[in-house]
Order: C-alpha cells, then structure tokens, then sequence
C-alpha cells in the first residue's frame, strides 16, 4: 500500500532528555504538517488526557524519592493506557497524525536505563497496557545533559519550576537517560532519528522535517 492511499494517521512521538527543545520542535513540526495538508493532534506524556494529567501531576512533583522506578513505571503504564486509548488510537483511526512529546522511549530511558529496571519487564508492562501501538517514527533530540538541565532551569512560569522532581536526579542520572536514548535509537534504526538538539531550532525544525518526509510522506 502506498502512503497515499493510508486511511489511518501516523504516529511520530519526540524523545530527549531534559530541555532539549521537545515542545517547541514539536509545534514547529505541526505547523509544517499542517502546511502539507495533514490534520495534528499535538499531545504529550505522562498526559494527553484529564485522568493521564492527575497521574502526571504525582509523578513530576515532591520529593525526588517520592515513588521508586517500579512504582514510576506503573503510574507511567496506567496514564499511558488512558492517553492511548482516549486519544491517540482514536485519533489515528481518523486519519490524523498524532504528535506526542515523550512517549515508552522516555519509559525505557529514565526507569530502564537511568532507574536501573529491567527493559523485558518495561516492554511487557508496555504490551500489557497499549497492546502493539508502535510509533512510525521517533525522533531523538541529542543534548548533554548539562546543557539540557540548564536549558530546563533557565525554563520561565511556576509551572516547570513545581514539575521539578525529575530534574533535580543528579546529572550522572540524566547523562544515563541520554545514553539510554541513544542506544534506543542505534537499535531500531528503521524508526528512530538522532537529531542535535544544540543546533539552532530553525535548523532542528529543517531536520525533523527532511526526517518526516523522508519517512513517512514519499510514495513508497
Ligand atoms: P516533560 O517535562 O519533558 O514533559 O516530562 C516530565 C518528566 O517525566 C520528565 O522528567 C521525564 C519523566 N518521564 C519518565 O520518567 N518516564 C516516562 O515514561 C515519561 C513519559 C516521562
């Protein structure tokens, strides 16, 4: 089948470490999306839905050792059942394309490699929940952590400053998650893009989308 004659909408989710530029990418490749004719749904996680936003609001904020990675990975799991069912695959069963900043490579990064739990455990939990929802493309934004955290602190609004709880892990931790994303990526080539996300975002928002063409618009 050629991508003309698709009747379901494509799923491209952005991935990174903290501060790396993930929502405003994630804008700029909606609006050029857009351009070319395709309806969005822009969404994120943990969230995308009332019920998947609640369970976000305990996992980023309070103490840092508030909840373990397993307990993290089971809050993640249920707000990701609801958040798929809700809206993406019902957004992609009309046709739109979904575009979600973090998705179950975050899951893999931050409580697989950085959390220290087991990846068949994470992808079981993750077939448990969603089922075989996998995204056609994957776009990793590459940044050194510090850059990223410090991108992040310098963050303005109440809001990034109370969803700290994640951010304030110590920087060995997210330089964890970093390499975790890049092994991810390296490992599944077919679906995943390594983006420098300290290039300017004139030129990261070019990348993403010769990286959405390439993959996902040609006539195949
Ligand atoms: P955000 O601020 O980039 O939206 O993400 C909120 C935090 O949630 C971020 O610090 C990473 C964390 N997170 C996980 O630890 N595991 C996950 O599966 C997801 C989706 C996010």
């Amino acid at each position: 089948m050629t991508d003309r004659e698709r009747t379901t909408g494509r799923f491209i989710t952005v991935e990174g470490g903290e501060g790396a530029g993930k929502s405003t990418q994630i804008r700029r490749l909606a609006a050029w999306l857009g351009g070319q004719g395709i309806e969005t749904v822009t969404t994120r996680e943990p969230g995308g839905t009332p019920g998947a936003e609640a369970i976000r609001a305990l996992l980023v904020t309070g103490e840092p050792d508030r909840w373990d990675s397993t307990t993290e990975a089971l809050l993640i799991a249920a707000a990701r059942r609801d958040h798929a069912v809700k809206v993406i695959r019902p957004a992609l069963a009309r046709g739109v394309w979904v575009l979600c900043d973090r998705f179950a490579d975050s899951t893999l990064a931050y409580q697989g490699y950085a959390g220290g739990l087991p990846a068949d455990g994470l992808i079981a939990l993750y077939r448990f929940a969603v089922g075989d929802l996998t995204p056609d493309l994957t776009v990793v934004l590459d940044l050194p952590a510090a850059e990223g955290l410090r991108r992040a602190g310098a963050r303005a609004g109440a809001q990034s400053a109370a969803e700290s709880r994640f951010e304030e892990r110590t920087l060995r931790f997210h330089e964890t998650v970093r390499e975790g994303f890049l092994d991810i990526a390296r490992r599944e080539p077919a679906r995943c893009d390594i983006v420098d996300g300290a290039a300017p975002v004139d030129t990261v928002a070019r990348q993403i989308a010769a990286a959405v063409g390439k993959k996902l618009l040609s006539d195949g």
